[in-house]
């Protein structure tokens, strides 16, 4: 018996099948009801107890390699067509990878730029993680501010010092601390909040923020660039309306609405009635950040501009839940497919 199993493992290491139908038939002659292998062990049972173990052993290793070649045989020539061998039908058709559809969020960012590119901006980036100077300190918040709280900022590891910047500002002092006026940037990026999760914020999102510093720039020219922006993004109907508002790091500032696109202005549920949405903050850049960063504020003037790209999209697309942006479900990313 031991030499029957051996012959057959040496017929299974030399099988060369010539065509497909050859694996099939090779499969039946061992492995079928009364295929060689089947026979074999059917003779096993009959075998004295003292030759079991090594008998058993063997005619299982012949089981699997007789299982092995035959599948491998079974894929090697499956493949064959498709892997550029023998080709059965050259008028069948190929097949296609479906093609992606770029996400919302990276769809309206670059629309974003690209309507400031238009206006002679350039794109800067920074890092996500940051330190406490380029996002809070050399923008002039103050020691205490609720901003720099832990319920806010989320910090990598113990040191205070190193965190996950909390808006793209950080990115105008990179700016500002390495170039000269003239400075007209646009900076896209990934902010990090601790903040509860709802179908109006996340704890990761993203911000577009813009800064303009030359010699007399002023609130007519921040005004004039947003107008532009708003009508480039919503349609040129769009109108804007400027609140007073208050950050740190600009000095007046304001809280920029854009007039709803989806009921004209005249009240919806999107914008609860008021005719109007809010999508930005701006002012002109408080001297003292521009001194922080090394500008002479005696000469130079600027304004800056922070807003949410989800915010946008949102508005934009009419999509109501923020969570949906980041669940990457391939039904809500392929509505995008072409809308830019
Ligand atoms: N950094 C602000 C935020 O995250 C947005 C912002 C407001 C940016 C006013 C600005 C600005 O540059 O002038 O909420």
């Amino acid at each position: 018996m031991i030499t029957k199993i051996e012959e057959l493992l040496k017929k299974v290491e030399d099988f060369k099948p010539q065509a497909q139908a050859d694996i099939e038939e090779f499969r039946i002659r061992l492995l079928g009801k009364k295929g060689e292998v089947t026979a074999l062990m059917e003779e096993f049972r009959t075998v004295a107890p003292e030759l079991k173990r090594e008998l058993g052993q063997k005619l299982n290793i012949l089981k699997s390699a007789a299982l092995e070649k035959v599948n491998a045989m079974k894929s090697e020539f499956s493949g064959r067509t498709a892997s550029g061998g023998k080709i059965d039908d050259m008028t069948r058709p190929g097949t296609n990878d479906p093609i992606g559809s770029r996400h919302p969020i990276s769809l309206v960012r670059n629309q974003i730029v690209a309507i400031f590119a238009r206006l002679g901006y350039t794109v800067a980036e920074g890092p996500e993680i940051e330190d406490d100077w380029h996002v809070f300190s050399a923008l002039n918040f103050p020691p205490d501010h609720p901003a720099r709280d832990m319920q806010d900022t989320f910090f990598v590891e113990k040191n205070p010092d190193i965190l996950l910047r909390t808006h793209t500002s950080s990115i105008q002092v990179r700016v500002m601390e390495t170039q000269k006026p003239p400075i007209r940037v646009i900076c896209p990026g990934r902010v990090f909040r601790n903040e509860a999760i709802s179908s109006r914020s996340h704890c990761i999102f993203h911000q577009v923020e813009g800064l303009y510093i030359d010699e007399n720039v002023s609130f007519a020219d921040l005004k004039q660039s947003i107008l532009y922006f708003a009508r480039e993004m919503f349609g040129q109907a769009a109108k804007i309306r400027l609140r007073p508002s208050y950050f740190p790091f600009t000095e007046p500032s304001a809280e920029v609405d854009v007039s709803c696109n989806l009921c004209g202005g005249k009240g919806c549920g999107v914008c609860k009635g008021t005719g109007w949405l809010e999508i930005m903050g701006c002012g002109m850049v408080d001297p003292n950040v521009l001194e922080a960063c090394g500008i002479d504020s005696t000469k130079y003037t600027g304004f800056a501009f922070g807003m949410g790209i989800e915010r946008i999209a949102m508005l934009k697309f009419g999509v109501r839940d923020i969570r949906l942006f980041f669940e990457n479900d391939v039904r809500f990313l392929r509505q995008f497919g072409s809308v830019l």
